[in-house]
């Protein structure tokens, strides 16, 4: 056991760093911790208990909820609450904000963007799932904290971090000095750090898109999978495809091996499916923070100005020589259309 470094003294070590309420992130960070632990439990014994399935319930973004997104939303709200750092949760699966308004949380400092549960389409088929969360502070001076606390860019993030489900359960995380991983180990019940300094690949050979939406794809994105077909050995291309349909699980993979992870517009999507508080913004801080880049195919994501709760946006994520090639035939295209001018 000599040599292990648990998630809980990795941060307190680590707590020096901060720059403003430093003591109330570590325990915000720690709750978090502590609540995917639960959701964990939960996920490793799915089929033996009733948690598979449909909950027969829709969220404001029309997507049926599975019994595992609500299990996963009332953790982490529960955690979050009795924490008492966190003023506001803003979830993927409640219409509005939600505003922690317990005799703990009367002083808190920070509000946190949540996917409890990513990748819900595989939960019932035993394949990783994930949680995304991200961390802003109270803008606000007074009063119970606001929507204009919640929308803030994605630049302005103090921590993000993702936990992914998988053969081993992991939390990988930032506060704005690096990327680190840690594994859980259940004989002991404890993150351990595992992935210390985690940095992506410049550049890589895999690509993950949902290639069954092709034919709704704008041009920029079908030059690019074309390109990453292309045989080049000079360039490793073509690249490897690998789609799991967990953004978590896929960007996760791409973050150790190098590659791009795109979820463009679509025709049923034409904002992209993605949401910007949630998914692609934290996703995007701990890219970047790991030498990466992420954009919308024509920006920055972190850069984009939120105007709502439920914002989505489209992304191009990975290793930075990918993103900008794509981000390239994106601009093409858009200025042959005229739908841009450089
Ligand atoms: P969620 O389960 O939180 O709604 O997110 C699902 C997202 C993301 O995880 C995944 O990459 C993407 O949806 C898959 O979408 P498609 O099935 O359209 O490929
Ligand atoms: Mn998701
Ligand atoms: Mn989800």
């Amino acid at each position: 056991m000599s040599g292990i470094k648990t998630l809980g003294q990795f941060i307190i070590e680590k707590q020096a760093d901060f720059s403003y309420a430093k003591g109330e992130l570590s325990r915000l960070l720690r709750d978090i911790g502590i609540a995917a632990k639960i959701v964990n439990r939960e996920v490793n014994k799915a089929g033996l208990v009733d948690i598979l399935g449909d909950a027969g319930t829709v969220n404001i973004q029309g997507e049926g909820q599975k019994k595992l997104d609500i299990f996963a939303n009332t953790q982490f709200i529960s955690a979050l609450t009795s924490g008492g750092e966190c003023c506001i949760v803003a979830t993927e699966e409640e219409d509005e904000f939600v505003p922690i308004d317990s005799p703990v949380s009367k002083n808190a400092k920070y509000i946190v963007c949540i996917d409890p549960l990513d990748g819900s389409s595989n939960i019932d088929v035993n394949v990783a799932v994930g949680t995304i969360f991200s961390i802003y502070r109270r803008k606000s001076t007074d009063g119970m904290a606001t929507i204009a606390d919640v929308l803030q860019k994605g630049t302005e993030q103090v921590a993000a971090g993702y936990v992914i489900y998988g053969s081993s359960t992991m939390l990988v995380y930032t506060t704005g000095k690096g990327v680190n991983g840690f594994t859980l180990d259940p004989s002991i019940g404890e993150f351990c750090l595992s992935h210390p300094d985690l940095k992506m690949p410049e550049d890589g050979s895999i690509y993950s898109i949902n290639e069954g939406n092709y034919v709704h794809f704008p041009k920029g994105v079908k030059k690019y999978i074309k390109y990453a077909q292309v045989h080049d050995a000079a360039t490793n291309r073509p690249y490897t495809s690998r789609y799991i349909g967990s953004m978590v699980a896929d960007i996760h993979r791409n973050l150790i091996k190098g590659g791009i992870y795109i979820y463009p517009t679509t025709a049923s999507s034409p904002n992209g499916k993605l949401r910007l508080l949630y998914e692609c913004n934290p996703m995007a801080f701990i890219v970047e923070q790991a030498g990466g880049f992420a954009s919308d195919g024509f920006k920055r994501i972190l850069e984009i100005e939120p105007v709502e709760l439920h914002q989505r946006s489209s992304i191009f994520i990975g290793s930075k020589k990918m993103v900008r090639m794509a981000e390239q035939m994106m601009t093409e295209f858009a200025l042959e259309a005229g739908a841009i001018n450089m």
